[in-house]
């Protein structure tokens, strides 16, 4: 633990303070240094292999925000958060960009190239049994930085709206995605709760903990 780090009842509270917002309050926006750190957070999300099969796009341009809630259900969390985050997925893995993530580990870890072949092969072999389902895989690895920037958001008072309520293929052509190999999968808008979205009170719907935890 380093010296900053939360304790658990911190860490429980920030949880409970942050809800999907559904109204943001368009005159606030995340500070540059703040938002930094949340970026920092999707980075550093962890993926299968370590592939990183992402792109994270950051929307801040007014212009660009206020076309974004007829494509996303006429929801209007887009337009008046601070940022919006869409998370796009890689729809096929190919060989290439498996050498590139091997190149740059080597580079990193200073290992030679040669010594990685049997990851190399590991790697390729899980690609071809998801051949043609890549971007099922991908997609997951998407709402794991989903998560990660949630949780990240919420420790330091930043709130959020993770949105599936988004028409990808739409996304992909506003933000230039379209032909491409990757594609909005999902959305996550950021910035600070109005004061009368009535959300922010109402009570969290979860399951009892033994409904959905099986202590074995
Ligand atoms: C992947 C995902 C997609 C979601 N999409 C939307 C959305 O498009 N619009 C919205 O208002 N809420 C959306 N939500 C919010 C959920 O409805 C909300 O997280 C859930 O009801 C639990 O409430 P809480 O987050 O306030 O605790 C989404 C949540 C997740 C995890």
């Amino acid at each position: 633990m380093t010296d900053s780090s939360l304790n658990a009842d911190e860490l429980v509270d920030s949880l409970k303070w942050r809800y999907a917002v559904k109204r943001f309050d368009p005159a606030r926006s995340i500070d540059p240094e703040t938002w930094a750190k949340l970026e920092e957070s999707l980075v550093l999300t962890p993926s299968s292999f370590g592939l990183q099969p992402w792109k994270f796009l950051i929307v801040q341009s007014a212009e660009l925000k206020a076309k974004l809630p007829s494509i996303s259900w006429n929801q209007p969390q887009p337009k008046d958060c601070s940022h919006m985050v869409v998370l796009a997925s890689l729809k096929t893995v190919s060989v290439e960009y498996v050498d590139h993530f091997l190149e740059t580990t080597a580079s990193i870890r200073s290992v030679p190239i040669e010594s990685l072949a049997p990851y190399r092969q590991m790697i390729l072999g899980f690609l071809k049994n998801i051949a043609g389902h890549e971007l099922v895989w991908s997609s997951k690895q998407a709402y794991i930085a989903l998560g990660q920037l949630m949780a990240s958001a919420a420790v330091l008072g930043i709130d959020a709206c993770p949105m599936e309520g988004i028409v990808a293929h739409e996304y992909d052509q506003l933000l230039g995605l379209a032909g491409t190999n990757y594609t909005c999968v999902v959305g996550c808008a950021m910035g600070y709760r109005h004061a009368e979205d009535k959300y922010a009170t109402a009570p969290k719907i979860r399951f009892q903990p033994d409904e959905v935890i099986s202590r074995l």
